[in-house]
């Protein structure tokens, strides 16, 4: 299968991939980043005058998207790693954006109740809390006060946007394995096997992932513990959110849930 997409054949040319890379083309398989952009857009509304921080920008979705649409997005993330690749799809993008170096716990001291909207979204990112560089493992009240850093930041009457994994994902009990197809990326060859499971007497979740570029495999794995999508919406509301509901969003490949600061 032939790809054009200029973000990551730019990311392959980069040298050896990391887990940007291997995050760039997973979004490949599962949305279209333009359609998903509209649909978040359309939720978002008009932009004018609207203030929106992504507090996990990683390496530029829907930041660079809803930017180009017109929109004033803060870019924050904990990772030096992403936000090279952010940096980088910004310049292919032809976006002057220069995102936040800063951890989640950082974000209050220095963003309180500074957004009319807050997202963070990319798989439930508050199982990373901590963990996406280090594969560490987040338990349930440190992705909680994850949570709560990002509401914080929101003023009060503002909203929040954030994903999870869909609820039917969560309840599988085999392991889900994929081979995706064969890609051909510019003068790049890439496969990618993936396999997560979640393991119910410890609630650890593991993605497993081996990508080939080029012929060489390189193996990266993620373990994290995760919510159920009533211990999300608990915590979201204990976070002093108002009208906490599942909200469709056109494109969006996770299930996302907004709410509103009191
Ligand atoms: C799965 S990526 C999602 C990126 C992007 N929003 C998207 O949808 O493509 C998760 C991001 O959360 C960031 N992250 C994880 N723990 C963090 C922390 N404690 N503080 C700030 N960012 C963190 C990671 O660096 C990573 O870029």
């Amino acid at each position: 299968m032939s790809v054009s997409d200029a973000r990551i054949e730019a990311a392959l040319d980069a040298g050896d991939p990391d887990i940007g890379t291997l995050w760039e083309l997973c979004m490949l398989f599962e949305f279209d980043r333009e359609e998903t952009a509209d649909g978040i857009a359309k939720w978002l509304g008009p932009a004018e005058g609207l203030r929106i921080l992504d507090c996990a920008c990683g390496s530029g979705f829907p930041a660079l998207e809803l930017i180009r649409r017109g929109y004033d997005v803060t870019c924050t993330d904990g990772s030096e790693l992403m936000l090279t690749h952010f940096r980088r799809n910004a310049r292919l993008e032809g976006l002057d954006v220069r995102p936040e170096l800063m951890l989640w716990e950082d974000l209050p001291r220095r963003h309180a109740e500074g957004f009319d909207v807050v997202m963070n979204r990319g798989g439930g990112n508050y199982i990373y809390a901590g963990a996406w560089d280090d594969e560490g493992l987040a338990d349930q009240a440190a992705m909680a006060e994850a949570i709560g850093q990002w509401v914080a930041c929101v003023r009060p009457g503002g909203r929040f946007y954030v994903d999870i994994t869909r609820a039917a994902d969560l309840e599988r009990r085999e392991d889900q394995s994929v081979v995706h197809p064969t890609l051909l990326i510019g003068q790049h060859t890439v496969d990618i096997a993936e396999t997560i499971s979640i393991d119910r007497s410890t609630g650890i979740r593991t993605w497993s992932s081996t990508l080939t570029v080029d012929g060489t495999p390189w193996e990266f794995q993620r373990r994290s513990r995760y919510l159920r999508h009533d211990q999300l919406i608990e915590i979201l509301k204990g976070c002093g959110l108002a009208d906490v509901r599942k909200t469709p969003v056109a494109g969006e490949y996770y299930d996302i849930y907004t709410g509103v600061r009191t």
